[in-house]
């Protein structure tokens, strides 16, 4: 325990940290990639370049000094991050270089406010939050390997089948080069990919959301291309059936977790479609007796991935419902046909099927997703029903 001196000091710091703002992590990270060049190919670039992942690191810096005295508040945050640290194999001895550069940064910026006894608060402190991470990683990557058809760390598994959904979203089946079981995992869960490629100027890991029921032989994801990207582009053009890739075993903590009463409503933009795939097919197969309501946007046709597989489940399944909206439909896309709706998802044009009690899944771009949990809290659901999945860094709607 961190004794009561050090969590005084601590929260002093707090007016410095808030001053400072995500400038401290920003700093962080280019002071660690400049002494350990290695770390590279361990994150991931773009989230540095658009600040996601400066500004995710911050908020839980700054969230941890808050809350020093009530650590139990931080414990969905602490789970949320030791899953994605798992995606990316995060070792235990990684920890002391992260905490020295977190100490020197605070040096660096802080001035005179840093004095010998807030630098040993911020050590102490550290390192007590360190030993939470590395204590539930060792628990998650255990589980993780001891499951049937479980695995450590990186495994090859060969590209069996490509599909194209959409003009902008290829499925990708993943199937075990040696032949084994694959682990189940929880519909919404991602697994991450580590690819070393001649076209790469760095190994890269990216996260991908399983996109299929688990089914004990191989996985499923759905992959949108995304311009100027490296690996999806990578995915989509260079890589084909027959290809191998390393393969992170699944992880996350957003998943599927409902009872047979409950009415499900999964809700998703564009390419946010994947963890609710797989959530879709889970319930499905599972007989789930209560409603499901699927609810999507898109642009308009020609981007509208999986579009005849949900309306195939639709015509066999009378507990499924799905309402579509498409923001600029094509002259070709036909209205009560491939989309319901044209504009932008509005909840309130269905709000009569949408139950308080329902649960309600939601994944897309932030803006969509914030906009889904205004209208979710306007239509009188709590917070406490509704889980989304940030397909980047975390970030608070
Ligand atoms: C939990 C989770 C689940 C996910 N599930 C899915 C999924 O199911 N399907 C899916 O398609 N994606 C999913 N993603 C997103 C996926 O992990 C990748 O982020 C996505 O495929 C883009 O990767 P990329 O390598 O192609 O692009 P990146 O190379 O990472 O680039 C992303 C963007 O940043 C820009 N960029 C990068 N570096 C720079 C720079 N230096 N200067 C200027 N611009 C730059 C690129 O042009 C591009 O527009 C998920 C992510 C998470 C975290
Ligand atoms: C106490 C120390 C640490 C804290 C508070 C912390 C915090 C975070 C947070 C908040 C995220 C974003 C999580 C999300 O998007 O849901 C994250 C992601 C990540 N962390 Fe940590 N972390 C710590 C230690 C480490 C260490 C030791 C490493 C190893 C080098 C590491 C590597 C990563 C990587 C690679 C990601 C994903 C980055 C991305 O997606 O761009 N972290 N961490």
């Amino acid at each position: 325990m961190l004794d009561s001196r050090t969590i005084q000091v601590i929260k002093s710091t707090i007016p410095l940290l808030e001053s400072a703002g995500p400038a401290l992590t920003t700093h962080f990270y280019q002071r660690m990639f400049k002494h350990n060049p290695e770390l590279k190919d361990v994150f991931n670039l773009a989230h540095q370049h658009s600040g996601g992942q400066p500004a995710a690191l911050f908020n839980a810096i700054a969230a941890y000094a808050h809350h020093i005295d009530n650590l139990a508040a931080l414990g969905a945050a602490v789970e949320r991050i030791a899953q994605k640290h798992t995606g990316f194999l995060i070792k235990p001895e990684q920890y002391a270089i992260v905490g020295g550069h977190l100490l020197a940064t605070l040096q660096e910026l802080g001035g005179d406010a840093v004095t010998e006894e807030v630098l040993t608060a911020w050590e102490q402190a550290y390192g007590f939050l360190a030993n939470i991470f590395i204590a539930r990683e060792q628990q998650i990557y255990q589980s993780q390997a001891e499951q049937a058809g479980g695995w450590l760390g990186e495994r090859r598994f060969t590209i069996s089948a490509k599909t194209v959904e959409s003009s902008v979203i290829t499925s990708l089946v993943l199937t075990p080069a040696d032949g084994k079981a694959v682990k189940d995992f929880i519909p919404g869960q991602y697994l991450s990919v580590k690819l070393k490629h001649p076209d790469l100027a760095h190994e890269e890991i990216r996260q991908y959301s399983l996109s299929d029921a688990p089914n004990g032989t191989h996985y499923r994801i759905s992959v949108k291309r995304e311009e100027g990207g490296q690996v999806s582009n990578l995915l989509h053009d260079v890589l084909q059936v027959g290809d191998e890739i390393a393969v992170i075993p699944p992880a996350g903590d957003f998943t599927l977790q409902v009872s047979e009463a409950t009415p499900v409503v999964l809700i998703s933009a564009g390419v946010g479609q994947t963890p609710m795939q797989s959530m879709l097919n889970q319930l499905l197969k599972q007989k789930h007796p209560s409603n499901i309501t699927w609810l999507h946007a898109c642009e308009h046709g020609a981007v509208h991935g999986f579009k005849t597989a949900v309306q195939t489940q639709c015509q066999l399944h009378a507990n499924l419902t799905s309402y579509v909206w498409y923001r600029t439909p094509n002259t070709s896309d036909k209205l009560g046909e491939d989309y319901d709706f044209e504009g932008q998802m509005s909840l309130k044009a269905i709000a009569d099927s949408l139950a308080p009690s329902a649960h309600y899944y939601f994944c897309g771009p932030i803006g969509f997703m914030s906009a889904i949990k205004q209208q979710l809290l306007e239509l009188g659901v709590t917070a406490d029903k509704m889980h989304y999945e940030m397909f980047g860094p975390h970030a608070e709607l």
